[in-house]
Order: structure tokens, then sequence, then C-alpha cells
């Protein structure tokens, strides 16, 4: 069943019923101002941290869900209505929820009265516009009120929803005309304010919620303003600011009014906090006056249709091209929608907001994750480059001088998250894997000279490359008696907590690690991890290319020696037969294996060994693969291990708390079945590939959108497996690795169009039946007109290549460099 459809043409996907399995969200803003929005216009907005500048506020885990956002309601003649549905969920003669690239566009129909709203955050903007058209399609003249209504949040979210013996007396406004200004502790601390404001004149306002609702017993679906029509004019003190705007329309029959709402964040230097005069019509109780130069600036540049025009315009320009980087025509449309628009407007939300903001992800539980923020640059670095290098240079900036990781960041400080810590295993080796990804794309060595300091020497002069090298080291330092990286306190899986042992409830698996311990450093030297290992003999060789491009030849065989023995150690004592094993648990006993009575096999490791030909010679790769398919395969993809835990293991921690088929426990993470796609197209089976890939892929899941429940146009963390009651049903959409790996597998992998050091390999692994398909490749420059031709009908394997009808060895388009378009004709066979 389906809630809507894909319309390509516009970039957008079309909801055609408020009533969707869950809210389903877009995201507005890419650089400094976000806002969630739902396809009932629920959600919040922030500047930059959704924890520290959260600017509304919003209800997590609330009954009904999703009940907050930024509302209009209209009462025509007692019938009182909101375009996107809700909070009054007055039934709707014609509604539609648009959700495209960075903006959102809901209409509402009502007795022949039509609302529609735009809402999206202009490019370098930090605020949200929100053009409402009404019109009136109906013969008669109507007269009605609209109201807006946004709820402001004090700042700081964690604080917002905990500290109410402190927050429900610090709230405060100012009033100017339609401006209605958030200046909570603007005073005394801040420099920062918001405003909500309209371009007309209006007839009343409300800044108190509970004057706005009437009563504090009454919920967002029934304000006592909207139902008597007019507006109570309350000043806020203290509990709950707000900012309302009543306004008395008439139309007559056909006529339509727009009106222009803005929703802005400002900041002013200390000097200039205050302004030296009190205009005549303020409105505040207090002596000071805020400055609102920058606001002025911000309602003047989209205060008439023609602007808001322009500024969208130049938005889906911005979108355009670039999307227009990297394209596909092949003869699947859903992979053409994933590839060209769905799946690289993921890769840029994850990229900006990492794990923090989503509706699964509350803005105050994490920051930017190290580990989190390496895998984003993968699918995002070919769009803004400059981006990823700044990226990449503020989370190397939070690591350790002995290659160990802050495990999350603040984005608004930059400085890693003291309570969480560090000692995640896998964490380093994902930063040589981005930096890495980052000199392919864009062939910029330079950023290995960068400087970059350590957290623990943040004066000291140290270089990217040093940091690459630490990374390196920091895995081969510390290694267990089987010569295999410890897993210290959790790998890739947070759910593996093989130093943890925890039997008192309320010890978080993240941070807590067992007292026994604590002599060995904090974590067991026992403990090991197989998948990191095999994260390690794959992305070494990129750290080797790098020394060896640098001339550094002494210290690439040096490394290449590790990256050697890592694969011996792996093969001698973690190949358990027909897979690879898990881990080494504390007490030396083996995980993900065939003598375990549960977890006998786990997805995680398979892919990187498949793929760093770990045991090839013996036929391991194949043996592994087929393992996959016939224990994790399933319906809706490939669950994350299997049998699932049904008992508590003590000494593997959180992953055995979920009920089998959720999470970590057997849940389907779509983000490791990149990884097994990845080791298929690079096995050259590309039917597997192909088949793993098109179980997740979001517009594949679209039909039966009833089961699966999550958006239809967005990756979510996990589906739940064959042992889950709610087999197939998508959760914790949005914010997963698996955006930036599924752009990773099908376009590097399938579709085999992957940037190196030296050039663009094309090397695409397919599904027999297709007779080619052709790509439009934006790289260091240069544009590739790329056609694949299959007139064998086989996956993989290219017979000749060409480059401008030039006759290439090998797979490896070599880097132009002039800037033109050339023309990459590839005949597999
Ligand atoms: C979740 C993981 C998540 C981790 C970090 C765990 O409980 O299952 O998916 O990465 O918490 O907060
Ligand atoms: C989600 C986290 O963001 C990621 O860091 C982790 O690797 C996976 N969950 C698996 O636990």
């Amino acid at each position: 069943m389906k809630f809507g459809y894909f319309d390509d043409s516009r970039k957008e996907y079309v909801i055609n019923t408020p009533r969707t399995p869950y809210p389903w969200i877009n995201y507005l803003g890419n650089q400094g101002f976000f806002s969630l929005i739902s396809n009932t216009a629920g959600g919040y907005s922030f500047y930059m941290d959704a924890r520290l500048r959260r600017i509304t506020r919003y209800r997590y885990n609330n009954v009904p869900l999703d009940m907050g956002g930024r509302y209009f309601y209209i009462n025509d003649n007692g019938t009182i209505w909101n375009p996107g549905w809700s909070p009054v969920k007055t039934e709707l003669d014609e509604y539609e929820c648009r959700h495209g690239m960075g903006y959102t566009i809901i209409k509402g129909k009502k007795n022949g009265l039509q609302a529609e709203v735009t809402f999206f955050v202009p490019q370098n903007y930090d605020g949200e516009v929100q053009q409402v058209v009404l019109t009136n399609d109906s013969a008669e003249a109507k007269e009605f009120s609209l109201f807006s209504i946004a709820e402001w949040c004090l700042w700081d979210a964690q604080d917002d929803c905990t500290n109410f013996q402190r927050n429900f007396s610090t709230g405060r406004v100012e009033i100017e005309g339609s401006t209605i200004y958030h200046v909570t502790e603007y005073r005394d601390r801040r420099n920062h304010y918001a405003f909500y404001t309209v371009n007309d004149e209006i007839d009343g306002y409300d800044t108190d919620r509970d004057a706005f609702l009437g009563s504090i017993y009454n919920g967002w679906d029934n304000p006592e303003t909207v139902k008597a029509g007019k507006a109570s004019n309350s000043f806020a003190d203290g509990w709950s600011p707000v900012a309302s705007h009543y306004k008395k329309i008439t139309l007559a029959p056909g006529e339509s009014k727009t009106l222009i709402y803005i929703l802005g964040y400002a900041e002013n230097p200390q000097d200039k906090k205050f302004a030296s005069e009190k205009p005549a019509n303020l409105l505040t109780r207090e002596a000071w006056v805020l400055n609102k130069e920058k606001a002025y600036a911000m309602i003047d540049k989209y205060n008439t249709p023609e602007k808001v025009a322009a500024g969208l315009a130049e938005l889906k320009s911005t979108w355009d091209n670039l999307l227009s980087i990297f394209k596909v025509d092949t003869p699947d449309d859903k992979v053409n929608r994933m590839v060209n628009i769905w799946n690289q407007y993921q890769c840029m939300v994850t990229f900006n907001l990492s794990r923090s903001a989503s509706y699964f992800e509350s803005g105050i539980g994490r920051g930017m994750g190290f580990r989190d923020s390496n895998q984003d640059i993968l699918g995002f670095v070919h769009q803004i480059p400059e981006r990823a290098r700044e990226r990449l240079i503020d989370i190397a900036s939070t690591q350790l001088s002995d290659g160990g990781c802050y495990h999350q960041y603040q984005p608004l400080t930059k400085k890693g998250n003291a309570d969480i810590g560090g000692d995640f295993s896998d964490d380093p080796l994902w930063m040589i894997l981005s930096v890495a990804a980052y000199i392919k794309e864009t062939g910029d060595w330079s950023i290995l000279d960068a400087n970059v300091p350590f957290d623990d020497d943040p004066e000291g002069k140290h270089t990217m490359l040093e940091h690459l090298n630490v990374s390196f080291y920091h895995i081969v330092n510390n290694l267990g008696p089987h010569g295999l990286p410890l897993a210290m306190r959790a790998d890739w899986n947070d759910c593996i907590n093989l130093s943890c042992f925890s039997d008192t409830p309320g010890e978080s698996f993240q941070t807590y690690t067992n007292p026994k311990f604590k002599a060995e450093g904090g974590y067991s030297k026992v403990a090991e991890s197989v998948f990191v290992a095999a994260l390690f003999t794959y992305t070494g060789p990129a750290y080797v290319g790098i020394l060896e491009h640098l001339g550094k030849a002494d210290e690439a065989a040096k490394a290449q020696a590790e990256i050697d023995k890592m694969k011996k150690n792996t093969m001698e004592s973690a190949f358990d037969g027909d897979w690879f094993l898990r881990a080494y648990d504390a007490n030396g006993e083996k995980m993900g294996s065939k003598e375990c009575e549960e977890g006998k096999i786990f997805i995680e490791p398979q892919g990187f060994a498949v793929m760093s030909e770990i045991g090839k010679e013996e036929g391991a790769d194949i043996k592994t693969l087929n393992s996959i398919d016939k224990y994790l395969n399933c319906e809706y993809g490939l669950v994350l291990n299997n049998p699932a835990f049904t008992k508590y293991y003590v000494q593997y921690g959180e992953i055995s708390t979920y009920p089998g088929g959720y999470k970590e426990n057997a849940g389907i993470f779509t983000h490791n079945n990149a990884w097994i796609i990845c080791a298929e197209a690079y096995a050259g089976r590309g039917e597997k590939a192909f088949e793993y890939y098109s179980k997740i892929a979001p517009a594949f899941t679209e039909e039966t959108s009833d089961i699966h429940k999550t958006e239809p146009y967005v990756y979510g963390q996990m589906i739940g497996g064959k042992d889950a009651k709610n087999f197939g049903q998508g959760k914790n959409s949005w914010l997963t690795g698996t955006a930036a790996w599924n752009m990773v597998a099908i376009s590097q992998y399938i579709l085999g169009v992957k940037p190196e050091f030296d050039g663009l390999r094309v090397d695409p692994s397919i599904p027999a039946a297709w007779d080619g398909f052709t790509a439009t490749r934006q790289f260091r420059g240069d544009t590739y007109e790329i056609t694949i031709k299959n007139p064998d009908h086989v996956n993989k394997g290219v017979k000749a290549l060409t480059v401008d009808g030039v006759a290439v060895d090998g797979c490896i388009v070599p880097v132009c460099g002039d800037g033109k378009t050339h023309q990459v004709e590839v005949v597999l066979g």
C-alpha cells in the first residue's frame, strides 16, 4: 500500500494523505539553520546544534505523536482547520504534502478555501520562510481568521525539558509591530535571539502559550483564541512563551492573498547587543531594548512573493547543481530515483546532522559521532568537497595523540564529549577511509599537510598525515592474544560490549566498563574484534597508497607488512570454516561461531574480509558470501546475526537485551547490508548485489509502505528482522550511515564508478539482464559521459574501455584535467 508517489521531474515525494503510518518528514536548511518538518507540519527548528541552540519546542514520545510544530489555523465561520490537517484534524476536502529538496509544500482545502504553505530555508539564511497562499475557490465572499503559532524552546533543549523549576520563570519576549521576538536570557549571557514575523499588519497576537490555548487543560487541537476567532494579545512573562499572529482576512470569490512569515535566528556582537532607543510601538517590560538590526535585514530579504520566489529558485538551482555531479540512467527507474535524487539528498542531511536530530534522535542525546561523521563523508564528498575537508579537520582535531578518539563531539563547541569518552576500537580507522575518499575525489593531497591539532595537544603543530599514522598504529599497538585488534568498549556495533559485564539497571552499555578491567586500562585485554581486523585490512591499503604517493616507500612497506600479518592472523584464528568469527569475548571464547548456541554468524566482519581478499585463495570469500545468503538473507534484507539471542549474555552486553529481530539483535541493519552489497559486487556477483540492494533501497519499499511504515524516500537504520513480530517494519529513518554506504554500494560497487587516487575507476557489477547504462560524472574539474554496454549480458568484467575514442588498458579512466567533457565507453564481456 502506498501513501503517495514519487514526482521525479520535480524531485519531490508527494504524500496524499495526512494519515501516513508514521510522520514522514523532511529537512529544511543545509548550512546553519535547520528545521525538521513532517507531512502535517510537525517538527522543530534549531541553529547549528540541536541541543544547545534549539529554537522551537518539540515533545518527543508524546501522545498523540508529532504534536508541536509551526501551525496555521483557519477559523472559517466556525469551521476550524489546519492546512496540514493536524493538530485540529478536521477532515479536509483536499490534502497534499510535497517534500522536495530542502523545501516542503503543504496544501489543504476546506469549504472552497485553499491554503498552500511553502516552507523552506533559503541559502545563506538563518531562518525558515513560510509563504501562505490563501485562495477563495468558492462562489461566495469569505471572511475568516488566520492564526500562526510557534512555541519557543528556551534554547538548551536538554534544560528545556528537564529544568522546570528555573525555566518556567525565564521566558521573555518583545513585540514590535508584526514581529515577535524571543529574548529569553538575552540580557544576561546570551547574544542570540529569535523572531517570528509576518509581512503584513496584524489584528492581534499572543505570546503566552496558555493564553493562546485558553486553558492549561487545552491541547494544540483546541485553542480557545482560534475558536473565539480573536487573539488575546497576551504578553508572556515566564512560563512558555510562544509567537502567534492573528489576522482577519476577506477574500472575494476567486481572490488570493499571500502572506510571508519568517521564523529567524540572529546573533549580535557583544558590544552591539542593545539598541539605544526604545521605539514608540515596542512592547516590552524591560528597561533594555534588543538591537534588532539583523532581524530587520533578514525580514527585508524575504518580504515579498518575488523575493520568496527568487530564494526558492536559488535553492532549487543549488540542488540541481549538486545533483548534476553524478547522474545515471539505468534500466531501473527506482535505481535512478535513488541515485539521482533521494540517496544523494539523504547523504547531505546525514553529513549535516550526523545522528543528532530526527524523529528518532532527540537532538540532545548525541552530537556528531566520530565514526558516523567519517562514514557520512563517503557519500557526500563529491557534493561539496570543501565542506568535507573542513569537517575532516574538525573531526581529526578531537582525536588524541595516541590515535584514540572521542566518540562524539558537539558541533557548536567542536569539543569531544567527555561524558561518553573514547576507546571505541573502530573509530580511528574510519578517519583513514574518509581522508582517502576526500583525496581520491579531489586529488587535493595538501590536506595531508594541513595543521590539525590533537585534543590533548591543542597548541601542538601536527599534520593530518600524522593523524592517519596514529590511527593506523592505534590498531597495531592494541592487539590481543590472537594478534587481532582489541575490541575495547565496542567496535562499530555499539551493542557488543565485551568489557561491560553489566548486571545493574541503569548502567550505560556505551560508557560503562566493568571495574574488573580497571587495572588493565579500562577494558579487557583478551576480547578481540574480528570486525576491526577486517576493517583494518580493508582500509589499510588506502594508508599504504598515501605513503607510496608521498614517496615514503619504507613506511609503506612497514604498514603493508602489518596488513599482511593481520590477514594471516585472521585466517588462522578467525575463519570458522564457512564464515568469519565475530569476536573473541573477554573469556577468550569465540563469538559468532558454529560452536555457539545462538549468534552463530554475524554480518559485520564478512564484507570487509571478502573485499580484503582474506583467504580468497582458499575460497573463503565465496563460502562466506554463500553463508550470508543461507543464514542472514530474508524477504526484507539481511539480518545482522543468526540465530537471534533469546537470552541475556552478560559477556556480550546490550546486543542481547533486544527482543530478537530488533536493532543489533538480528534486526536488518541496513548500514551493514551495504557492506555485503559491496562485497557481492566486488566478487563479481552482480545478481546478488542487486537483489540485496533492491530489498532495502527505499524506493523499492514504497509499495509496502504500510508494512515498512517509515518514509519510502530515505533509508532508516533498521528494518525488523525475520525473528521480529514486526518483520519488515522500518525504524530510525533518516540519520544513519546507511545513506552514505548505500550511495557507495550502488554508485561505486554496483554501477562501479569509483574515484581512485589516480583516476576514475569504471568497473560495474550489474544484473546480467541489463543492456548497460549511462552515467555522467564530474570529477576533478572534468565531466565524464560514461556509456556502459553489456552485449554479452555478463555481471562484471571490462572487456574494452575508451576515453574519447582512445583505448585505455584496465578500467581506470586517467584524469584528463582540461576542464572539458570526455566520452568514456566501456564494453563488458
Ligand atoms: C543503539 C545503537 C547506537 C548507540 C549509540 C545503542 O543503544 O542500539 O544503534 O549507535 O546506542 O547511542
Ligand atoms: C548507530 C550508531 O550511530 C553507529 O555509530 C553504530 O555503529 C551503529 N548504530 C551500530 O551499533
